[in-house]
């Protein structure tokens, strides 16, 4: 942990909070309820009213003081210092834009960079936003267990030297299964060659502040790094953070390019979200969160006594694996007893009162935090052994046929922003082999875009879509036709 030279203890935007509600002033600028007097008393009743009353600063304090008294300015450093960066920004339009912004600091109209298939939307659309020329890079595949796992290290090595002109890499990790890359490795390899490593650690805010951890992407020496403040951490959705380290990235740069998609009004209860967790991380995440690690291990122990279900864990690292995985996503394998990840989860959120983080074809993610107790995982726990026994009124697991994606390696012929702004069509799926794609679609499982705007539909990608489908464990939910009876195509 390196050693804090800034009073962590204060949480500047919280005050400027705090203060504003103090003094009560007669406001004539948005936000149009007015600290909540306008709100119907029904929507109150809901929401409460603080939640307007936080609602107050955009203008009046949070932004506009003096430089060196700017709240935002001054938890962003907090930030920063917290989690290791030379700089931090808050977001408050989710990851899916700051990981946009993100590639747009490190790659214009043009340029290459280096990124992971096993990806989020979001950075689909900032290549097509950007204009950038994706260099794909498919994940380590375990054929048996059906799972991606983040590139490694030599696949990395072999893109970079490949592609002397490319920016850079852009990596997801840790992954949605928790599982994450060697970043430390990766960023050597990056450095180098004087190239930049741009982490989307959407699912990782909560890594810098545990060492049991897996290390997190400013630890590792990545440049640039996006983390969700709300999806393992105390934030409000939409909350998010760019962490940017050593000197390959323009603070400056990073600034505008977030200001040519951000907000000009963010939400001041968002940044304060953030910088109370950031806080409270500082002060107590090493207990907060060691108290979840020791959750994980019971919720573990506890699916251990299931033969039925199986819970990924330190088989999830190794040579062709990942190099890492957080244990706080108990990642659990339901086809020991015969049913499909998306049963499984509906039956817990219908029949137990349980809501479990992300599905695939064979698995539900149970994600705790540090927030979660003795009490959440005996749900958990209970809930879970309700479904083994009540599995046989379930409908059957339908096998799905998941190919190894290097055997899908897209041909690019296209930039993607060209097909995907481009005159389209849609065409018979039966004559889309051939065309050029003018959208994504990306299969459920295994989560990984198998098309990509301007790639060619090869015969391999077509048949293994439709018979997907054809099963209706795979669902294509970002296709402009999810039956894939039809296809979107680049026309002359
Ligand atoms: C890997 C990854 N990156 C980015 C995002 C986008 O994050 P947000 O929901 O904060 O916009 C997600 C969302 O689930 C994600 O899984």
């Amino acid at each position: 942990m390196r050693r804090q030279m800034l009073d962590q203890s204060v949480a500047p935007i919280l005050d400027a909070l705090a203060e504003h509600r103090e003094r009560a002033d007669a406001s004539f600028t948005p936000p149009g309820h007015r600290q909540g007097r306008g709100i119907d008393e029904r929507v109150i009743e809901l929401l409460g009213l603080d939640v307007f009353l936080a609602e107050a600063v955009a203008l009046g304090g949070l932004d506009d003081r003096p430089p060196g008294q700017r709240a935002l300015g001054l938890a962003e450093a907090l930030m920063a210092e917290a989690v290791g960066a030379r700089h931090a920004l808050f977001s408050t339009c989710g990851s899916s834009l700051s990981v946009k912004s993100a590639m747009l600091a490190v790659a214009g109209p043009g340029d290459r960079l280096i990124v992971d298939r096993n990806t989020h939307k979001s950075v689909i659309y900032g290549i097509i936003l950007a204009g950038i020329e994706p260099i794909w890079i498919g994940p380590g595949w375990d054929a048996d267990a059906q799972l991606p796992h983040p590139p490694g290290v030599a696949a990395i090595g072999r893109a970079l030297d490949r592609e002397p002109a490319a920016k850079g890499v852009l990596l997801v990790s840790p992954t949605g299964y928790g599982t994450c890359a060697d970043l430390a490795a990766i960023a050597r390899l990056c450095h180098e060659r004087d190239r930049v490593l741009v982490v989307d650690e959407a699912w990782g805010a909560h890594l810098p502040f545990h060492p049991d951890l897996p290390r997190c992407a400013m630890h590792a020496g990545a440049d640039l790094a996006v983390t969700s403040g709300y999806k393992m951490g105390g934030g409000l959705e939409q909350g998010s953070v760019y962490q940017l380290r050593g000197d390959r990235i323009d603070p400056a740069v990073l600034k505008l390019r977030a200001d040519l998609l951000g907000t000009g009004s963010p939400s001041p209860a968002i940044h304060a979200a953030l910088d109370g967790w950031r806080r409270q991380m500082v002060e107590r995440g090493r207990e907060l969160l060691g108290h979840a690690l020791r959750l994980s291990r019971q919720a573990r122990a506890g699916l251990d006594e299931l033969p039925e279900l199986a819970v990924a864990g330190r088989d999830l690292v190794g040579p062709g694996r990942s190099a890492d995985f957080d244990p706080l996503q108990v990642v659990v394998d339901v086809s020991g007893a015969g049913v499909g990840g998306a049963d499984a989860a509906g039956w817990l959120r219908e029949q137990a009162g349980v809501e479990v983080g992300a599905v695939d074809h064979r698995r539900i993610v149970a994600r705790l935090t540090y927030a979660d107790s003795e009490q959440t995982v005996r749900q958990l726990l209970a809930g879970l052994r309700r479904l083994v026994n009540a599995r046989s009124a379930l409908p059957a697991a339908v096998p799905v046929d998941l190919p190894d994606p290097a055997e899908l390696e897209p041909e690019v012929v296209m930039l993607p922003r060209d097909a995907f702004f481009g005159n389209s069509a849609m065409v018979p799926a039966s004559q889309a082999t051939g065309r050029v794609a003018a959208e994504t679609i990306t299969p459920y499982p295994p989560g990984i875009p198998a098309v990509v705007p301007g790639e060619r539909i090869s015969e391999a990608v077509l048949d293994y879509l439709r018979a997907g489908v054809a099963t209706s464990a795979m669902r294509i939910p970002d296709a402009a036709d999810p039956t894939l009876e039809t296809m979107k195509v680049v026309c002359a």
